[in-house]
């Protein structure tokens, strides 16, 4: 009997030790032990002989990417649950099968959502570095310094309420939070009763009523803006918002002007418009105290990472089993 012929994998980036081995013995697998970032010329001339790509949310995979690639390309098994960085509509209509790894970054990104919130109302950076700074700044207990604020008793909008989405409101929940959200389609009754959630179909009244914002949304052009100047501004000028999901749903520049001009309390942003680059307008809103930003660490757990990669795995397989991936997009359907 011959063996079957691995499937030339070309992966981006560097991903975790226990996934890369296990692709090695799967697949043909060029793998990107260094982690730098592969240019655009780089990825054309991968596509142009790899069976599969593994992408990352850092790459651009765009219609003249896809045009550039050979016919031997078949799927592009993105290593995210976002598929943002992709035209998915070129790649199908060049017959490409396109995957994400969804459900498994859920949980952590949920996690990092409250982790978010609690930072921005409980100054937990802010707190951290007068320790770490200036330790002698720091004159002992005070009955009125350092004061944040309360978390259980608020509203959280929801803006999005899909997987983690939920996820969030189950957390919020339990922290004694009252859930609202606005979501393209309402949640099921049973969804709505455990989370005693309460549904906004407009996106406007539910900002002007809600203490928190959080941005559960993908990124599609029907997101883009969709916290736009004018939405932004309707927001009360005590509450806050918290972004895990992609930096080009908010207006960055307007929620800059609106945290400066005191009419948003404070933001938390894991993501942001021009990743990697940050606008140092934000960069000075958080030395003064009026932002929390990360560097994009939603997902960024070894655990989830390796189920990311167990996802992608299971992608490549099911496809070259002459079978139908799991986790399929098809184009405009997230
Ligand atoms: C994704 O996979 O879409 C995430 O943004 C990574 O954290």
């Amino acid at each position: 009997m011959t063996a079957r012929k691995k499937p030339k994998v070309y992966i981006t980036r560097k991903l975790p030790d226990a996934v890369e081995t296990r692709m090695r013995e799967l697949f043909e697998a060029a793998l990107n032990i260094d982690d730098s970032p592969r240019s655009q010329a780089e990825l054309v001339e991968a596509v142009k002989t790899a069976d599969v790509l593994v992408p990352t949310v850092t790459d651009r995979i765009d219609a003249d990417l896809i045009e550039a690639a050979g016919p031997q390309l078949k799927l592009i098994a993105s290593f995210s649950n976002g598929v943002d960085h992709i035209d998915v509509e070129a790649a199908a209509k060049k017959g490409i099968t396109v995957t994400n790894t969804p459900n498994v970054l859920t949980e952590d990104t949920a996690d990092m959502t409250m982790v978010l919130i609690f930072a921005v109302l409980r100054r937990l950076i802010e707190g951290s570095r007068v320790l770490t700074e200036n330790p002698a700044g720091w004159a002992g207990w005070s009955p009125t310094w350092m004061l944040g604020r309360r978390i259980g008793g608020k509203r959280i909008g929801i803006v999005g309420m899909g997987r983690i989405g939920t996820a969030v409101a189950r957390r919020a929940k339990a922290f004694g939070l009252s859930i609202h959200y606005h979501n393209r389609k309402r949640v099921s009754p049973a969804t709505e009763e455990e989370l005693e959630a309460t549904y906004w179909d407009s996106l406007d009244q539910m900002l002007a009523r809600v203490d928190i914002v959080s941005v559960n949304c993908p990124s599609t052009p029907a997101t883009f803006h969709l916290l736009s100047a004018r939405r932004l501004a309707l927001m009360q000028p005590s509450s806050i918002i918290v972004n895990t999901a992609r930096g080009d749903i908010i207006d960055e520049a307007a929620l800059i002007q609106l945290l400066r001009d005191g009419k948003i309390a404070g933001a938390g942003l894991d993501v942001f418009t021009n990743e990697p680059l940050v606008n140092p307008k934000l960069l000075k809103l958080a030395h003064e105290g009026k932002a929390v930003l990360l560097p994009h660490m939603g997902s960024a757990t070894i655990e989830g990472r390796i189920d990311m990669g167990d996802k992608v795995i299971i992608n490549i397989r099911t496809f070259f089993d002459g079978h139908r991936p799991p986790n399929r997009v098809l184009p405009g359907r997230l």
